[in-house]
């Protein structure tokens, strides 16, 4: 399956992209992800992209397309997180030859649960896990449960950044929504409720663009 992920800062996408990536044996590309790593690791990429995340804007689209490109056309099929985030970026990815979307699942979540979910978020810095100090509490309140690094507060979420990238969603991202309804992809999920019961929502979205799973499973 080729899936988008599509939704605000906060909405959820990367917590059930982990899950949903490991249920249907599909790879995560997250562009966030991918740009922190560059950063981390002080490649050039990250050199260049890093003023934009630390800011709460949006990278130069042309940074990101051969990379974007290069991982998509790796994996062949995928849950992409995080891209396209403008209609540019939409457009970009309709000219990649053989890698035309299923579906666009849009993770629908207000604005005030946005902001209580970002600024309670902490990650692991080395495997990237994804916490938060209410809903989620890593096991002993401070440290990765999976690898046991001491997890991190992400740049971006102080709230005035927070603030701007919410910003800048309404004015880049929202588009897409219109954009892929025209084109007959979008489905809409309510991503308030439990981590599971939004996991239910989305997966029950994505049975139905895999065909290797239907027929492993009926
Ligand atoms: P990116 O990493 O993509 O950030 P984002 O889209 O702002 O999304 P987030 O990662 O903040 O939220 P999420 O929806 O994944 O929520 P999560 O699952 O973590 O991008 C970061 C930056 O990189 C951008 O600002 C930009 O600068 C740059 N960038 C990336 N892609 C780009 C592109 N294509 N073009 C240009 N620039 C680009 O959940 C959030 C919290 O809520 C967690 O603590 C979690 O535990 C909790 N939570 C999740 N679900 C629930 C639930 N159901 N109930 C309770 N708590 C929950």
């Amino acid at each position: 399956m080729r899936v988008v992920l599509l939704g605000p800062p906060g909405a959820g996408k990367g917590t059930q992209a982990e899950r949903l990536a490991e249920y249907f044996g599909v790879a995560h590309l997250s562009t966030g992800d991918m740009l922190r790593a560059a950063i981390a690791g002080g490649t050039e990429l990250g050199r260049q992209a890093e003023g934009y995340v630390n800011a709460g804007e949006l990278v130069p689209s042309e940074l990101l397309a051969d990379v974007v490109k290069e991982r998509l056309y790796e994996e062949g099929e995928f849950l992409l997180d995080g891209y396209p985030r403008n209609v540019a970026q939409a457009e970009f990815l309709e000219t990649l030859e053989g890698l035309t979307l299923d579906g666009v699942l849009y993770v629908n979540v207000d604005d005030d649960t946005l902001v209580r979910r970002l600024s309670g978020r902490r990650i692991c810095p080395e495997d990237g896990t994804i916490y938060h100090i209410e809903n989620d509490p890593p096991p002993n309140g401070k440290d990765c449960g999976v690898c046991g690094a001491e997890l991190i507060q992400r740049e971006d979420d102080r709230e005035e950044t927070v603030r701007r990238r919410l910003g800048v969603y309404k004015e880049e991202t929202e588009p897409l929504i219109k954009f892929y309804k025209s084109r007959g992809l979008l489905a809409e999920i309510d991503g308030k409720g439990t981590v599971d019961e939004v996991f239910t929502r989305a997966a029950e979205v994505l049975k139905g663009y895999d065909r290797g799973f239907a027929d492993d499973h009926c």
